[in-house]
């Protein structure tokens, strides 16, 4: 943070998210923006502004909230290039590719994990990603998970813990057992450094009994609750999560009826994670309908090795636009102020007083030309607690 008052002046269009006017992105034009002490101080009309010490001329451009990456997975060494180029050739995504990323992280340092951490943070941040979660779930016995959410809390507040990603080889003939560890020695050893936690449901990892224990116990000890549910096919998992009192379920590509309608009536958002269907060459999900029934929906790159290495939010954007009939203003939406639903944050994901001044502005006079000129570095400058990047 800077001391003093910092003036981003001469914006064409300023989405501030602040739902006024049935209008959810809250878009203002030629408009100005005062920070002070690394928040939002005021925001209105330019010819209105405030002096102030120092003074960011945005030239008529769009100035968003920075994006807000509830879904990541950024502790891992290692990739997975090869398994991605034969899915390209017609292999099946199934998941099984996480023991490959576990035996690289434990043989990796905790020097060699926090750069990949530090360079995929920087990733981000380039890409207006200005708020991220980060998930263990490679380390899968109790020193590498710990390991890993220590690694993942000296870059963010919003860790989770994972280490029900999948059952280790080491206990593939007693899951029981695994989720014994996970529940006991595992859990003590993460929550002094996670905020939440995960668990994979699906088929192939972790069954519904399975994962309400494993969240029951992380809820015991105080960790918020999130969950992959639904990627690879149907089951029980969004149902679980609302029934736990999620704040989020994940991927959501497979729904019913009554998993759409179990959201409808739930605080728990759904956040859908488009470039994992891109990398693994999936059916989308279908945002449309979720939106329609009232669901709250927030995008996520879902960055890992594995079915999604990508750290591009705009890329997100310009997918839910395209694939997933999302208007522009619905993607944008749900990648800066769904993102912070997702997260049950209320300081970020909105540019209006109070509000951490986390903000993007766009070499593109709107927020249309994110999923208009995909593929094009359109993030001119980031600034972060009020700080440019
Ligand atoms: O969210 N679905 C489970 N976990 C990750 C993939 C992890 C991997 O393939 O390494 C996901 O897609
Ligand atoms: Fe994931």
């Amino acid at each position: 943070m800077t001391r003093g008052s910092l003036l981003v002046d001469h914006i064409g269009e300023l989405v501030t998210n602040d739902g006024r006017d049935g209008d959810p992105l809250g878009v203002r034009r030629d408009a100005a923006l005062l920070i002070e002490d690394g928040e939002v101080a005021w925001t209105g009309p330019a010819r209105h502004a405030p002096a102030a010490d120092r003074r960011i001329d945005a030239g008529g451009a769009a100035v968003l909230p920075g994006f807000v990456d509830s879904h990541a997975h950024l502790v891992f060494a290692g990739d997975r290039a090869a398994e991605f180029a034969a899915r390209m050739a017609g292999e099946p995504y199934t998941g099984g590719g996480i023991r490959t990323t576990v035996g690289a992280t434990r043989a990796a340092s905790d020097d060699a994990l926090r750069a990949t951490v530090g360079r995929l943070r920087a990733e981000m941040l380039r890409q207006g990603t200005t708020t991220v979660e980060i998930k263990s779930g490679y380390g899968l016995n109790v020193a590498d998970e710990a390991r890993s959410l220590r690694i993942a809390a000296e870059f963010t507040g919003d860790t989770t813990f994972l280490g029900a990603h999948v059952v280790p080889a080491e206990y593939a003939d007693r899951p029981d057992d695994y989720v014994g560890l996970v529940c006991g020695p595992m859990l003590a050893a993460a929550t002094p450094y996670a905020r939440w936690i995960d668990v994979f449901c699906e088929r192939g990892a972790f069954d519904a009994d399975h994962a309400r224990a494993i969240l029951a116990c992380g809820q015991a000890a105080g960790l918020g609750v999130r969950l992959h549910a639904n990627q690879l096919g149907p089951g029980p998992g969004v149902r679980l999560g609302v029934e736990m009192g999620a704040a989020s379920v994940d991927h959501c590509t497979h729904l019913t009826d009554a998993d759409v309608d179990a959201l409808a009536g739930s605080e728990t958002v759904a956040t859908l994670l488009p470039g994992a269907e891109f990398s693994t060459r999936s059916p989308y999900p279908d945002a449309r309908r979720l939106l329609d029934a009232g669901v709250t929906v927030a995008l996520a790159t879902d960055c890992n090795p594995g079915s999604s290495y990508t750290s591009s939010m705009p890329f997100c954007v310009a997918l839910a636009v395209r694939e997933m009939r999302m208007t522009p203003a619905e993607a944008v939406w749900a990648a800066t102020a769904g993102g912070a639903a997702a997260l049950r944050r209320t300081d970020v994901g909105r540019l209006t007083p109070g509000a951490r001044a986390d903000l993007i502005v766009l070499d593109a006079p709107s927020h249309l030309h994110l999923a208009y000129r995909p593929g094009v570095p359109l993030i001119r400058r980031v600034l972060h607690n009020g700080v440019p990047r």
